[in-house]
């Protein structure tokens, strides 16, 4: 009976069982067996064919078989060919098989061509299906030779295609100075299979060693080694050199980046450097030189020393469609961080906070994504807090994280799938399923556990998770696990911890209890608003606005200030838009913080005289937190403007955004 009882459990469950049983709460000591089930060798008589298939990874969004083999080290030597714009080479995978008769290693691939596979001299055979698992993409699968080895190096020559999701090529036009092409890759979510085929699951970590060959600069997520041959071009090419990267610290495929053109560097601190275009570089030094060590300090205090050696920003140009990207070693930011009054190196403090979660303690899939962007709130406000010397700007912030959780719980709807803290993404492409939850409902029960254990405690068990799993890849059960034994020897928590409604954490759609946040700052920006609802029915007594209101905010009241009139009953006028936008500066203002919450607010109060400056905007910036909500209240006003800015700005939108606002007018407005 036991017997049976294993066999099942390991090898015949099917998938959906197994979420389905992830899903009731089991208890932590089930969590671990099944997870020490999954890697355990298949029995002798289970037919070799299979056994490659046979166990089930805790990734739904990978096509790979990475619980038969699991790659140790990437080698990617790569040409940055700017006319053809692709990538091109080999990469060379070192992987352990974990499966004894294994006969076939499958990787994910998206839109790739490959021209061949060899182990050492040998040409090995494999097949590169040609029809796409969407969204996953073609999965590669290579007949391996039968081997007493547990190690088994692959080399496969390929190449990028036009299709390639990862990266985006501009034409010198594009850039800022309209001298050199440029380029840059963006791999999370699911993206770094469109460069090279590769287990690309957050769930496997492999070292690097980057080899990129370009006529520019190059960076990539490791350290610089050198040195750099050079190589003189042909037919009037320009020469290229090869830039060497390593990364020792054993990383998951998503934190491969790249990115190569006409970038310059300045010091940031002792150990920090700003890559930019050489026009923007003064700027990028002043708005991150004061504080980027700052927080590093803070950040080692409340975790632990930085472990990537160097800490560096990479400011791209304004079609990066995220704010950040935590890419280790060199942060890929929007220019839209450089606004000149440093009111955005928050960017920052997040970007580095994933140096720890994340990056050396990484979600095991994207189903438990909240441990990396909950985790990064969560160390992100404690630094802010430890910088400014009060916790009530950490609550201020997450203030802000709560407008931005309950927009997109509305979005969704109270019920949706995506609202879960752990959503189920058998099937799904993890970019839909992106929003504000796992940040802000990840930091709600990170922030709701602080106050239940007590900060002392609580601060104690913070190093001791990030030791645990640093350099592995953590699930939620996982989390639990460690959360209950670490506080085992303390009877008082350990009844909290066990009182504690998990399950409703976990699995309940919607919102979590609102935690009581400390509104001092806020308060400011809630009156003001209050004063403009009143002016808005003519109710506001000589009160008038004047730039005096908001002397003293920071940008970020100013955004609390747009945001509570966002979401008021009460739909201002024409006129008063217009009336806040002088007064205020909000139309002129660098920081696209604030013009893009005032093009919102005007848009909701059909404004026609903003509907052209938006639309301005969408084509100037891809970020995707302001394309999003400008894109859908300009919908709401103008379906055919929507339509020409799509038109108009397909070609030069990175693709991710791209596809975004593809979808978004597919589904049409929606009030
Ligand atoms: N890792 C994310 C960006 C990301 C998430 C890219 C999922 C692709 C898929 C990054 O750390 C992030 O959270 N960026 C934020 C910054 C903000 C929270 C300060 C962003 O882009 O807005
Ligand atoms: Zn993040």
């Amino acid at each position: 009976m036991t017997t049976v009882f294993s066999f099942r459990c390991t090898f015949r469950l099917p998938k959906i069982a197994l979420a389905q049983h992830s899903r009731t709460f089991i208890s932590h000591s089930t969590c671990r067996a099944f997870s020490a089930m999954a890697i355990r060798p298949a029995p002798e008589f289970v037919a070799k064919e299979t056994a490659a298939n046979i166990h089930q990874p805790r990734d739904p969004n990978t096509l790979s078989n990475y619980n038969a083999f699991r790659t140790k080290h990437t080698e990617a030597d790569f040409e940055i060919d700017f006319n053809a714009k692709r990538l091109k080479g080999t990469v060379h995978l070192t992987l352990e098989k974990l499966v004894k008769d294994a006969s076939k290693v499958i990787l994910d691939s998206s839109y790739l061509e490959v021209f061949g596979v060899k182990a050492g001299a040998r040409e090995l055979k494999y097949d590169l299906s040609t029809s796409r698992v969407e969204p996953y993409g073609s999965p590669l699968s290579i007949g391996v030779p039968e081997t007493d080895s547990s190690e088994l190096k692959l080399s496969i020559d390929v190449a990028t295609t036009k299709d390639c999701t990862a990266l985006q090529w501009l034409t010198p036009a594009q850039t800022s100075n309209k001298k050199h092409p440029y380029m840059f890759s963006q791999c999370q979510a699911i993206h770094a299979r469109s460069l090279f085929p590769c287990q690309d699951t957050p769930d496997v970590k492999s070292t690097y060693t980057f080899n990129l060959r370009s006529p520019l600069p190059v960076l990539a997520s490791g350290l610089p080694t050198g040195p750099r041959d050079f190589k003189p071009g042909q037919n009037g090419e320009p020469g290229t050199l090869l830039y060497t990267f390593h990364q020792a610290i054993p990383m998951p495929s998503y934190l491969f980046a790249i990115a190569s053109g006409d970038l310059a560097s300045a010091s940031i601190g002792p150990r920090s450097t700003v890559w930019t275009g050489p026009e923007e570089l003064n700027a990028s030094q002043w708005e991150f030189e004061k504080d980027t060590e700052p927080y590093i300090q803070a950040a080692e205090k409340i975790v632990y020393p930085y472990a990537w050696t160097t800490y560096n920003v990479l400011v791209l140009p304004p079609s990066f469609p995220y704010g950040g990207m935590e890419n280790p070693v060199y942060t890929f930011a929007t220019p839209t961080v450089v606004s000149g009054d440093r009111q955005n190196v928050d960017v920052i403090a997040h970007e580095l906070s994933h140096s720890w979660s994340g990056n050396l303690v990484s979600n095991a899939s994207w189903e438990h994504f909240w441990l990396n962007e909950g985790w990064t709130t969560y160390l992100e406000r404690r630094i802010q807090a430890a910088i400014h010397g009060s916790d009530k700007h950490r609550d201020f912030s997450a203030i802000i994280g709560w407008k931005a959780l309950s927009d997109s719980i509305k979005q969704y709807g109270e019920d949706h799938e995506f609202t879960k803290l752990i959503p189920d993404l058998k099937g799904q492409d993890p970019d839909d399923a992106f929003s504000s939850i796992p940040y802000e409902k990840g930091f709600t029960f990170l922030y709701h556990l602080e106050k239940l254990i007590g900060k002392v405690k609580w601060d104690k068990f913070i190093p001791h998770y990030f030791t645990a799993f640093k350099e592995k890849s953590v699930d939620s059960y996982e989390f639990k696990a460690t959360l209950l034994s670490f506080f085992a020897g303390d009877a008082e928590v350990s009844k909290k911890l066990e009182n504690l409604d998990w399950d409703t954490w976990f699995y309940k759609p919607g919102f979590p209890p609102k935690p009581d946040f400390d509104t001092e700052l806020a308060d400011q920006c809630y009156e003001l608003a209050k004063k403009w609802e009143a002016l808005n029915e003519s109710k506001a007594d000589n009160w008038e606005p004047s730039p005096a209101n908001i002397n003293m905010f920071t940008s970020n009241q100013s955004v609390v200030f747009l945001e509570t009139l966002q979401s008021s009953q009460t739909t201002l006028k024409p006129d008063l838009i217009d009336l806040m936008g002088k007064t205020y500066g909000f139309a002129q203002s660098k920081n696209v913080e604030l013009v893009s919450r005032y093009y919102v607010l005007g848009l909701q109060a059909r404004d026609e005289k903003v509907y052209a400056p938006a639309a301005e905007l969408l084509g100037r910036i891809g970020r995707m937190k302001f394309v999003r909500p400008v894109f859908r209240e300009l919908m709401k006003c103008d379906m055919g403007l929507a339509q020409k800015v799509y038109d108009a700005n397909k070609e030069t939108w990175h693709p991710i955004c791209r596809d975004m606002v593809r979808k978004m007018l597919e589904k049409g407005p929606k009030e």
